[in-house]
């Protein structure tokens, strides 16, 4: 007999510093006006065109977003600087994305009724990691005091849900028996602050899940697992060339494509068909309909890209409760969004209530987990 897995647990963290886009724009305009005045002469002679200022109200507009938790702000608010301060640490400190992982891996095994004993396999994902070895999974292993193994993969943000198959499928065989899926999404890392069309996307968080054998659940709070479906589809559509071969050509090291970029219009038009429609072709191959589901924790990247999404599912826009939004709060905190979505959102789901966990991104890449309350 197949053995069937839940959620038992989520946790969050978020950093305590905030950024509104208010402060945001304050100082990528006063770089752009400074930018300008230092290229009067190129832009008078039609050398170069000016560049353009940022605007609060065009951010809220096209994304939702209002403000974003950042690990670090006066890195990122010195028009000098427009990058995170993030002082280098010795290897026997824990590094970041491990803290991150651990604050929020902790609230975790606490809503799962669970210790870090009882748990036999991490999996680290996210869109940025901070390096390649030791994985960083192993460090959380080791903080934490868990048992097993451990280690990290990367997904862009589909690194929310590629990990809850892999630890799933893990639980289904036997090879764990107490699984954690970690996303450190410190994103401000790898943002190019300097850019116009993407400079107010993204924020940092880290998020966290202890999966479990549905016979093992201890929590009140748990979801079983009734299906995963992932896909993958090439595209460059959202990239970052930043990695360990950059120093090999000194010359291009630190060009603009070594952070985020995207082709946003691209993304917007591509994504949105391809998330509803893989998310009803799972929902169909479960024997479910998308007006079966109470709830929808969809990839926050962007407002207007979920509540499409949703209602080319619904047939319908839907509301607030149906497909709850963070983005306000939060931004685009790549992996961990869908995650936060969920666990801000799913305590007033009654005993045998469907929802659905989608993430959507670079990739691309498409990951869909529904779930049924327990
Ligand atoms: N401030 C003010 N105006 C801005 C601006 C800014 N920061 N950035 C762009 N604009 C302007 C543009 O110049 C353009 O005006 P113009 O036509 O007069 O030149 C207008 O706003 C529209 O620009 P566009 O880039 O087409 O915006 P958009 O409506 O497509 O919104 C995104 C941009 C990025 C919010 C949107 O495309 C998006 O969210 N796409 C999906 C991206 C995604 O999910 N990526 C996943 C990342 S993991």
């Amino acid at each position: 007999m197949s053995i069937g897995t839940a959620i038992t647990g989520s946790g969050v963290y978020t950093p305590n510093n905030i950024i509104t886009n208010e402060e945001l724009c304050h100082t990528f305009n006063a770089w752009v006006r400074r930018e300008n005045e230092r290229n009067a002469d190129a832009i008078a002679a039609g050398d170069i065109e000016p560049l353009r200022e940022s605007s609060p109200e065009f951010i809220e507009k096209a994304s939702g977003i209002k403000q974003r938790h950042v690990h670090d702000k006066t890195g990122l608010l010195d028009i000098d600087r427009m990058c995170p301060n993030v002082p280098d640490r010795p290897d026997d400190e824990m590094s970041v994305q491990c803290e991150f992982a651990v604050n929020a891996a902790r609230k975790a095994l606490a809503a799962a009724g669970r210790v870090a004993e009882d748990v036999d396999m991490i999996l680290l994902a996210g869109s940025n990691l901070q390096r390649l070895y030791p994985a960083i999974a192993m460090e959380v292993q080791h903080y934490l005091g868990a048992r097993g193994f451990a280690y990290d993969l990367s997904v862009g943000c589909s690194s929310a849900t590629f990990p809850i198959q892999i630890a799933s499928d893990a639980l289904r065989t036997g090879n764990a028996t107490c699984a954690l899926v970690v996303n450190p999404e410190m994103t401000t890392g790898h943002m190019n602050w300097r850019d116009r069309d993407s400079h107010f996307i993204f924020g940092d968080a880290g998020t966290a899940l202890v999966i479990e054998p549905s016979d093992r659940v201890q929590s009140k709070d748990a979801f079983e697992i009734l299906g995963t479906k992932l896909m993958s589809k090439f595209s460059s559509n959202i990239r970052n060339n930043g990695g360990y071969l950059n120093r090999c050509d000194p010359e291009h090291q630190f060009d603009a494509n070594k952070l985020f970029y995207q082709q946003g219009r691209r993304v917007f038009k591509d994504v949105v068909p391809m998330a509803s429609k893989f998310i009803a072709k799972h929902l169909e191959t479960l024997g479910l309909l998308p007006g079966d589901v109470t709830r929808f924790w969809l990839h926050q990247a962007n407002r207007n890209m979920n509540e499409l999404v949703a209602k080319r599912l619904l047939g319908r826009p839907a509301t607030p409760t149906e497909a709850p939004l963070i983005l306000d709060e939060y931004a685009n905190t790549a992996s961990a969004g869908s995650i936060i979505a969920f666990s801000i959102h799913h305590d007033d789901l009654r005993v045998g209530d469907i929802g659905v966990l989608c993430s959507f991104g670079a990739g691309y890449s498409i990951g869909s987990i529904v779930l049924r309350r327990l």
